[in-house]
């Protein structure tokens, strides 16, 4: 009989910790909830003692996100694993993952402990989390370069002390699919009391194997599956989702499993992670790019024209995709814009509608078609730009000729106070940032700008992104608008706002964060 894969959406937590990436809490409640509306299994909503913002995300997520579990991480030390149960004990269905690195490098370097000091810690860690929650999941840090025998008797012991899950990953995406698939194979013949938990994995994908080996970890036993949508992750990122799922779903008789992805809100999800991280989707990334179900050559149109399955293995309709282009314009009223945003998977609470319809009433006059790709972004801008604004921009005011240098002056307003400011550079673009910097007087080092176009036509929102550093800091900025300077502009705003936000917190916290927020 067919097994059901149980599908663990770790994109809040070890997505988001890819740099650059962040979300602010009412970004994560809102995928929080599209991620149960797509329907996985176990939300991972955040690492609570990193800090208080993750927290009070992973808190209010597990307050308001019905469906799934709610999952926190926590390393195996009890003021962890304490700190996480407050975080998610309101949950439904709470979950805290504790984890320990078992490899030789985390053991003897970065823990300076013994094998046996190590698993007596997952133990301990593993005991102290069942006396709080039902629902434990254990973690093996680095278990794909992990001594076999050793990581046999970290399982056995952590699954004695009430671990529901034990999760194997390869944390630093070295695993070839038949090496973990040998690897689970080997758990299941040799841990005496293994089928009292359900065996995990989390690939990640540094060489480009994260979905083959979950996979193969699939066809060896392993019951669930940790990944991200869109493979969002630090470095290359982790398994992503929708690949698996789609896997698992055409390939049905290679794998005799299933899951209970409500794969046709997969593209919603993709886009809404894509909006709210600013990380751009390849457009021939596998099931969720631009171009992912797009037959461009002649031959293979004609085939399709006769059958569709002659090229064609799964139906666009099945992940969300639909010919029909849905489009409002400016005398779309209220109503329907809050209908088509419900399609969209976004839910608004009757008192921000107001504002919403403001922005997509701007919008819409300058444009009047209005697709659904410019809800996304307007959404984005309610949700993440406008709930981290320090500095706003109030005024533009570029001048180009041929052969000048280009001029840029800028008025900014800080609680009440308003800056101007000017300055040329070898572009308009140069000239604004280098206006910004000095309104602002904050110097970040810009290493990415990117200008895409939101929708097809020469009227379409012109969306900019730009990835910024500064100090240890790195964030990306996002903003939208049919004149693409002012998108500019605002993007870099929104770096600095972004970075700024974070550097208050972490004052506000009294001194550096206690723990790295960037660990695993
Ligand atoms: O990659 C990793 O090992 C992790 C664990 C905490 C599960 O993210
Ligand atoms: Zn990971």
């Amino acid at each position: 009989m067919a097994r059901k894969i149980t599908i663990f959406d770790t994109t809040l937590r070890d997505g988001e910790q890819s740099p650059g990436a962040n979300m602010d809490t009412t970004a994560k409640i809102q995928l929080g909830r599209q991620l149960a509306r797509l329907n996985v299994d176990v939300i991972e909503a955040g690492f609570p003692i990193s800090s208080p913002e993750d927290f009070d995300a992973v808190s209010r997520i597990a307050q308001e996100v019905k469906g799934p579990a709610i999952a926190g991480l926590a390393r195996a030390l009890p003021k962890d694993v304490e700190r996480c149960w407050e975080a998610v004990k309101l949950s439904d269905k709470p979950r805290i993952h504790t984890f320990i690195g078992t490899s030789k490098v985390h053991v003897e370097r970065r823990f300076k402990k013994t094998e046996a000091e190590v698993l007596q810690m997952a133990v301990d860690a593993v005991t102290l989390a069942c006396s709080l929650c039902e629902d434990v999941e254990f973690s093996a840090e680095d278990a794909m370069r992990t001594r076999l025998e050793y990581l046999r008797d970290v399982v056995e012991a952590t699954i004695a002390a009430g671990a529901k899950t034990i999760n194997v990953p390869d944390t630093v995406g070295y695993a070839t699919p038949w090496q973990i698939h040998d690897t689970i194979k080997y758990l299941f013949e040799n841990v005496p009391n293994i089928n009292d938990a359900t065996i995990s994995v989390h690939c990640h994908d540094d060489l480009g194997m994260s979905v083959a080996n979950s996979l193969m970890s699939v066809r060896a036993g392993a019951g669930q599956v940790e990944c991200t949508v869109n493979g969002l992750g630090e470095r290359a990122g982790n398994a992503s989702l929708e690949e698996i799922v789609m896997a698992i779903r055409t390939r049905a008789d290679e794998f005799d499993a299933y899951t209970e992805i409500e794969t046709t809100e997969i593209m919603n999800t993709s886009r809404m992670v894509s909006m709210l991280t600013g990380f751009v989707v390849q457009p021939n990334k596998a099931i969720v790019g631009a171009n992912a179900f797009a037959h461009e050559a002649g031959i293979h149109q004609h085939g399709m024209i006769q059958d569709r399955h002659t090229y064609e293995i799964m139906l666009p309709e099945d992940v969300g995709l639909s010919d029909s282009v849905f489009t409002l314009g400016p005398r779309s009223g209220k109503h329907g814009l809050k209908k088509r945003l419900e399609d969209l998977g976004y839910e608004v609470p009757d008192d921000e509608m107001g504002e919403i319809y403001e922005r997509f009433v701007a919008v819409a006059d300058k444009k009047r078609q209005v697709f659904d790709a410019d809800l996304h972004v307007i959404m984005r801008q309610a949700t993440r730009v406008e709930a981290s604004e320090i500095y706003h921009l109030e005024e533009l005011k570029t001048e180009t000729a041929t052969g000048q240098d280009p001029t840029a002056e800028v008025t900014l307003t800080r609680n009440g106070e308003t800056i101007t400011k000017s300055a040329s550079g070898n572009g308009p673009v140069n000239s604004i940032y280098q206006a910004i910097s000095a309104a602002t007087g904050v110097d970040v080092e810009l290493y990415d700008y990117t200008i895409r176009s939101v929708t097809r036509g020469t009227d379409a929102l012109g969306e900019v992104t730009v990835r910024v550093k500064s100090g240890d800091g790195e964030t990306t900025g996002k903003a939208a608008s049919v004149d693409v300077l002012e998108a500019s502009a605002l993007a870099y705003l929104n770096a600095i706002n972004s970075l700024l936000l974070t550097a208050r917190a972490h004052q506000a916290q009294g001194d550096e964060p206690e723990i790295d927020r960037h660990p695993l």
